[in-house]
């Protein structure tokens, strides 16, 4: 196949809407099809190789734009996933904090209670020991002074 048997067609499409689109066909002559070729000859023989080169880079351009939009997207919904899951990591931090603090608090004061009731029956039990010791002592000074 010599050179001159590819053939190069620029398909402009929609160009209205975008003013943008369009297909680049690169092909060979298909052996079998000699004679009758659908999508050639090529009619628009007036684009030079340097339009075509302009399009295929504008195509380029636009391909890597598009690919850098899609992952500055993902990379955005990515940081959104990780702040999401930052935040839950911080309230359920926040929440065992909070029942832990509320758990030693409530141990504190269960604490102080429990010192403050054995406290007080230390007291009973030393008023008991000092009326039990008067009531002895009293006894032994009337035992004692009975039998003086
Ligand atoms: C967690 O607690 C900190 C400090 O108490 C507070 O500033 C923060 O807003 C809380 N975060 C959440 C997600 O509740």
């Amino acid at each position: 196949i010599a050179a001159s048997d590819f053939y190069i067609q620029v398909k402009e499409i929609d160009k209205r809407a975008s003013g943008q689109a369009f297909e680049v066909i690169l092909g060979t002559p298909t052996p079998d099809a000699k004679g009758e070729f659908p999508l050639s000859p090529p009619k628009k023989k007036d684009l030079s190789l340097e339009e075509i080169q302009r399009k295929l880079e504008a195509a380029e351009e636009r391909r890597k734009s598009h690919e850098a939009e899609v992952l500055k997207h993902l990379a955005e919904k990515r940081e959104h996933e990780k702040e999401v899951q930052r935040k839950a990591m911080e309230e359920n931090n926040n929440f065992s904090k909070i029942a832990e603090e509320k758990l030693n608090q409530k141990m504190e004061a269960n604490k102080e209670n429990k010192e403050a009731l054995q406290a007080a029956m230390s007291e009973k039990f030393k008023e008991k020991d000092k009326k039990l010791e008067e009531v002895r002592a009293k006894k032994e000074t009337k035992e004692g002074g009975a039998e003086n």
